[in-house]
């Protein structure tokens, strides 16, 4: 069957990079691996600038219909003055809260060729893969009340509230199982039991799943937050899945970014609710912005862009072999020393946007 995909360039790099992804799909598409349709839109300061809006009703329309989306990046300080409910990142806000995208999936990723640039010895990241899953449409940064209030005594009074109900915590503990089934099966549970209720809840929530669901097939650990985030920089390699709320993903997911030396080469998928089809909605994006300072040079560096084709791949596009491929294309490319500016060192071969993307397409 023909797959639908969606790109949205974006700004700044963003479209530098999309079109190393374009190159390797057209690869793709030649060797018969996969039927495509490709289509294309706009999202952040590009769609502002042709419909006024950081994304149009007909993208979101076409984003909710395609079997994957792969955003570019969205901002840049262009668009500083635009009115804040059109500023480029609401379209990005806009496309998860549309499809309601409550899985944000960030492997850490170390490769052997940059082990070297890791902030933790070589030997403790060398081969890292591991994957967090953060739920990203609940918790502290939605529940209300959300406020800050005056005090009779001249004080003020700030309030977030921390909120998970059980369908939020079993849907996003399925992703995890189910990523750790084509991983390494294993998952680990994170959160703070111990002095939050939400905590308590998550914990037995994501425990019945395991047995009801039909998971016992994954090996299953619970760890309090704070201690997993400890044991992420001293052995990380002992992780495979990591499944946590939104909070606590936001931070140790950055955590663990900064364990592959490679910022600038991170991809992360965003996941729906599945259909009665057993479909899931789903956006693809680098971690990294819109790198302003750099764009329109033919420097930035296309791997995560590429990377996030990879995952689209493996978990959309039902071509987790190609998806394999695709990641060897990029570590034996590093491995012969190629090197955009933003992960270069002494001795390796600095290349363009092109140069890089060409050489992954190649292999
Ligand atoms: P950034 O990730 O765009 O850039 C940070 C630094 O990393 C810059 O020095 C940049 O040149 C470098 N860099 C990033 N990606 C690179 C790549 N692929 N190759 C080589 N170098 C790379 O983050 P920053 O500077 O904080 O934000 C810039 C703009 O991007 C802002 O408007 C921000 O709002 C937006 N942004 C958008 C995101 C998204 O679309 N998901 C995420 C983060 C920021
Ligand atoms: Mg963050």
């Amino acid at each position: 069957a023909t797959q639908n995909i969606l790109l949205l360039p974006g700004d700044g790099i963003g479209p530098e990079v999309m079109a190393e992804v374009r190159r390797v799909l057209a690869v793709i598409e030649a060797r018969g691996v996969l039927s495509l349709s490709i289509d294309e839109g706009l999202v952040g300061g590009a769609a502002y600038d042709a419909h006024g809006v950081a994304v149009s009703d007909g993208d979101v329309e076409k984003a909710k219909a395609a079997d994957a989306v792969l955003l570019g990046a969205v901002g840049g300080p262009k668009w500083d003055g635009v009115p804040y409910e059109h500023r480029p990142e609401a379209g990005l806000l806009r496309l998860r809260k549309d499809l309601e995208l409550f899985a944000n999936l960030r492997p850490a990723i170390c490769y052997p060729a940059l082990a070297d640039s890791s902030a933790l010895k070589r030997e403790l990241v060398d081969g890292l893969d591991l994957m967090i899953v953060r739920e990203l449409t609940g918790g502290v940064y939605f529940g209300e009340p959300k406020e800050i209030t005056d005090l009779p005594n001249g004080q003020k009074r700030a309030v977030d509230t921390q909120v998970y109900e059980t369908y939020e915590i079993e849907r996003i503990a399925k992703v995890a199982f189910e990523l750790a089934r084509v991983r390494g099966g294993r998952v680990t549970s994170a959160e703070k039991r111990n002095v939050m209720k939400s905590g308590l809840l998550w914990n037995q929530v994501v425990t019945a799943i395991h047995k009801s669901g039909g998971y016992e097939d994954v090996k299953l650990d619970h760890m309090l937050a704070d201690a997993l985030g400890m044991q992420l920089v001293r052995a990380p390699k002992e992780f495979d899945v990591i499944v946590t709320d939104n909070l606590f993903g936001d931070i140790l997911s950055d955590v663990a970014s900064m364990l592959t030396g490679s910022l600038g080469m991170l991809p992360s998928a965003s996941l729906g609710a599945e259909d009665e089809n057993g479909r899931r909605k789903s956006l693809y994006e680098p971690v990294h912005g819109s790198a302003p300072d750099i764009a329109g040079k033919g420097i930035a560096n296309p791997l995560a862009m590429i990377a996030s084709l990879a995952m689209a791949l493996k978990y959309s596009l039902g071509k987790p072999d190609v998806a394999d491929l695709l990641d060897k294309a990029i570590s034996e490319t590093l491995g012969e020393g190629l090197r955009t500016g933003d992960i270069w060192s002494e001795g390796m071969t600095k290349v363009g946007t092109t140069e890089m993307g060409s050489a992954v397409a190649k292999k």
